[in-house]
């Protein structure tokens, strides 16, 4: 046995271990179970994704797991527990709702673990994930993933959200074709792994500062990798998961439908809305080029050009010219 597969074992058992918890243990039916109902989680949606708990005894899980022969070395590999100095083995999860990260292949390949408290600032972090490890790369995991796949590639689109509570929100409206990179920049290898099944990508990410921001960050990846980028921000600085709230199913829908903008219409309108000063203006348009010289399909990118010029009222002669100077920089 590899290390690798005994650390997927590990994670197995630490998933079903949580989940068991949460529906069987009083403190996970009256605290983990009351926090995800608090939030709207149906139980369908809660099985389907294997949401655990954990309580809030720290050397709970070790005690169990060592007692059941798991071995001490891979609840440390797997970041499942942490050694404190003073040589305690802890549950990294402890006191918190769990969620696991089933990978491409149907594996558990690390956790996020959330605080009950909705007071989330001070010294308790929002979110606690999985260390990386050799089965664990937070950034190139995507989050949702196994739920998803088959919707992805029978929908052949993929909606990535920032957050596991959009991704759940989501599949509860109906919306199974979604996942979550975690609040980080995309990376190549979730790229190449959405485009097994699809080629056709809309980021819907918070409409708040953050999120405006992640839309930008890593998208002319997205654009070289050959993939066909929308984008759509929520309005009041929502995330899907507060928007799904106030909305129907069939709403939500429409609006993803309604709203969603192709990307280098999004960054045009985004980057030149409202901006007078020359020098701004010009550096705006040449970001907006540099992106679409990530394209690598010919006409799509002389579409653009076209639509980008009659949208900023700059010839198409010259936004070529500089469109090949980046391309021509690259080779
Ligand atoms: N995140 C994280 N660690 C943090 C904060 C955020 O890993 N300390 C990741 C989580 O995956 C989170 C995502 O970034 O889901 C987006 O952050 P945010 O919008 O703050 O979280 P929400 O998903 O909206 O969380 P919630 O609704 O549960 O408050
Ligand atoms: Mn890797
Ligand atoms: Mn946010
Ligand atoms: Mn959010
Ligand atoms: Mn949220």
């Amino acid at each position: 046995q590899s290390q690798r597969e005994s650390m997927f074992i590990v994670n197995e058992w630490a998933a079903k271990y949580f989940e068991d918890l949460l529906h069987n243990h009083a403190d996970g039916v009256a605290v983990g179970m009351q926090y995800f109902r608090s939030r709207g989680f149906r139980d369908d949606i809660i099985r389907k994704f294997q949401l655990g708990f954990d309580i809030s005894d720290r050397h709970a899980l070790a005690r169990v797991a060592l007692q059941k022969g798991y071995k001490e070395e891979y609840l440390l590999k797997t970041g499942i527990c942490y050694r404190t100095d003073r040589g305690e083995l802890i549950d990294r999860y402890a006191g918190r709702v769990v969620f696991p990260w089933i990978g491409v292949s149907g594996k558990v390949v690390g956790f996020t673990a959330r605080v009950l408290d909705s007071r989330t600032k001070g010294v308790n972090q929002k979110y606690v994930n999985s260390p990386d490890s050799d089965i664990f790369h937070k950034d190139h995991e995507l989050y949702g993933i196994w739920q998803a796949k088959r919707a992805i590639a029978k929908e052949d689109r993929v909606f990535m959200v920032e957050g596991q509570a959009d991704v759940i929100a989501m599949h509860q409206c109906g919306i199974e074709n979604v996942v979550a990179n975690s609040g980080t920049a995309l990376s190549l290898h979730q790229i190449h792994t959405l485009h097994r099944f699809t080629s056709n990508i809309t980021l819907i990410y918070d409409g708040d500062a953050a999120g405006i921001h992640a839309a930008l960050r890593g998208t002319d990846m997205l654009l070289s990798e050959g993939m066909n980028l929308k984008v759509l921000l929520l309005p009041d600085g929502q995330d899907p998961d507060e928007f799904s709230r106030s909305h129907s199913a069939a709403d939500f829908r429409k609006y993803i439908e309604d709203h969603s903008a192709d990307f280098i219409q999004f960054k045009t309108d985004l980057m030149l809305r409202g901006e007078t000063d020359p020098k701004k203006r010009a550096d705006a348009i040449s970001s907006i080029v540099q992106s679409v010289s990530m394209v690598p399909n010919q006409i799509l990118r002389d579409t653009y050009i076209h639509d980008c010029s009659q949208r900023i009222g700059i010839g198409e002669a010259t936004l070529i010219n500089q469109m090949n100077n980046f391309i021509r920089s690259r080779k």
